[in-house]
């Protein structure tokens, strides 16, 4: 039998739940490395086939550190509704706690949850034991996005929902203790897949692309399809308030957003890894995505950094290509999250690449397997922007085992490096969950 791509290989997932204790070093931790290096990923319970690399039951892999010392490993599935066999869409309409929270993990209010972007939180514990589906005391009623975005200076947690109908887009405000204070909509002109946005000093920014909700995919993995008559824009909405301006811009699709900002003179840039039509096809059929044949044919390259500009005073959008390396997971200094940054890091599928904006160089790093998203970790009482470590799982290119890997930010050096007692599926989002 021929597994589909994203049941094999350094996808396949791994079919049960373990532990292990005082886990091999190479290097040196540094003691104030004291917390939980969390990862999400999708990891059907054996048997099952989503129809989707998206689709997959949600898996926790967890590292915790401290004191120089890696203390355990862990994996847990989310016990979510739909791993108990619960359907997203029934007589009832949507169950948006019958979804795999597969794609992300954060704390905020110092609630650790499991995210995806079609249906609501699950929370866990530090342990990475289900507590359950969190809609913030009966307020949250759409989805919850796996890329929500924490304001360093408020300390507010900004998100929005999508979902196939109407509202089609809906942003949502938590206050800095976890409270929902606030649901707005959003207009869009259709249902389509929203994975990412960004948020800066003083706006939110909507990210609206041509791969558009298809009713007649529903129930096949996932229900979007590429279509180029959408036409593709970015939405500037004030944080206080008021409409949203659109800016189109060359159709393209973006999963992930690193920082955006507003510079001197006002204007709003945004840096993320785009696809165009061929490399979104790529990516779309080899994860279980419905073919588009067109689109198909035409399946090339991958993502690659890019810049857009937007003038509010002018109306004005200017977009330029950063770099012609296919990476993603763009990863920053959230201390800076919304302020002018120096610093980007990605992934390719064998290095770590760092970018300063400042003299528009890059620096690369083979880390000898497959790295998965490079997270940022400032240094307690960090002097400069990159005086921290990345933290990043790297898969054996055999797919024999596993290693949490740590790199010195500034010049990406090898700190340290914790073997796993398993390998970890290719997967999603990572977090540093400090004590
Ligand atoms: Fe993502």
């Amino acid at each position: 039998m021929n597994l589909p791509d994203y049941l094999s290989g350094l996808k396949a997932p791994v079919a049960d739940e373990t532990d292990a204790v005082d886990l091999p070093v190479t290097g040196v931790l540094p003691a104030d490395l004291t917390g939980r290096y969390f990862r999400n990923g999708p990891n059907p319970l054996p048997g099952r086939d989503p129809g989707h690399w998206f689709g997959g039951d949600g898996m926790l892999h967890g590292v915790r550190l401290r004191d120089g010392r890696a203390e355990w490993y862990r994996n847990r599935w989310v016990r979510t509704r739909k791993l108990e066999g619960a359907r997203f869409v029934g007589p009832e309409g949507v169950d948006l706690t019958a979804t795999p929270a597969n794609t992300s993990v954060i704390r905020h209010a110092g609630r650790i949850m499991a995210l995806v972007e079609v249906g609501l939180p699950y929370e866990m514990t530090p342990e990475l034991d289900t507590v359950g589906p969190c809609d913030f005391g009966g307020r949250l009623t759409t989805a919850m996005t796996a890329h929500p975005k924490e304001d360093p200076v408020t300390g507010e947690l900004h998100f929005f929902g999508y979902g196939f109908a109407p509202p089609y887009l809906t942003y949502h405000r938590l206050s800095a203790t976890g409270e929902l204070v606030e649901s707005r909509g959003v207009d869009v002109p259709g249902p389509t897949m929203i994975h990412d946005f960004a948020v800066t000093e003083r706006h939110v920014l909507w990210l609206d692309l041509p791969v558009v909700f298809d009713l007649e995919l529903l129930g096949s993995g996932m229900p979007y399809r590429w279509d180029e008559a959408y036409g593709a824009r970015l939405g500037v909405m004030p944080r206080g308030g008021g409409a949203t301006r659109w800016y189109d811009i060359d159709p393209c699709y973006v999963f992930h957003v690193g920082n955006a900002y507003e510079d001197a003179r006002g204007r709003i840039v945004l840096d993320a890894v785009r696809y165009a039509r061929g490399g979104f096809a790529a990516l779309w059929s080899g994860s279980g995505g419905s073919p588009d044949p067109a689109a198909s044919a035409a399946a090339s390259g991958g993502a690659y950094l890019h810049r857009w500009t937007l003038d509010p005073a002018t109306g004005a959008l200017n977009e330029e290509p950063l770099d012609d390396r296919n990476v993603e997971f763009p990863t920053f200094d959230e201390t800076r999250l919304g302020r002018s940054s120096r610093f980007l890091y990605t992934v390719t599928d064998a290095a770590v690449v760092k970018y300063d904006a400042r003299t528009g160089t890059s620096r690369v790093r083979d880390v000898g397997g497959v790295p998965g998203e490079a997270v940022y970790v400032p240094a307690p009482d960090a002097s400069a922007e990159d005086d921290g470590r990345l933290l990043s799982i790297v898969t054996d290119r055999s797919g024999d085992g596993s290693e949490l890997l740590v790199l010195d930010a500034a010049d990406l050096e090898f700190v340290a490096s914790v073997r796993l007692p398993r390998r970890v599926p290719m997967g999603f989002h990572g977090r540093w969950i400090e004590d």
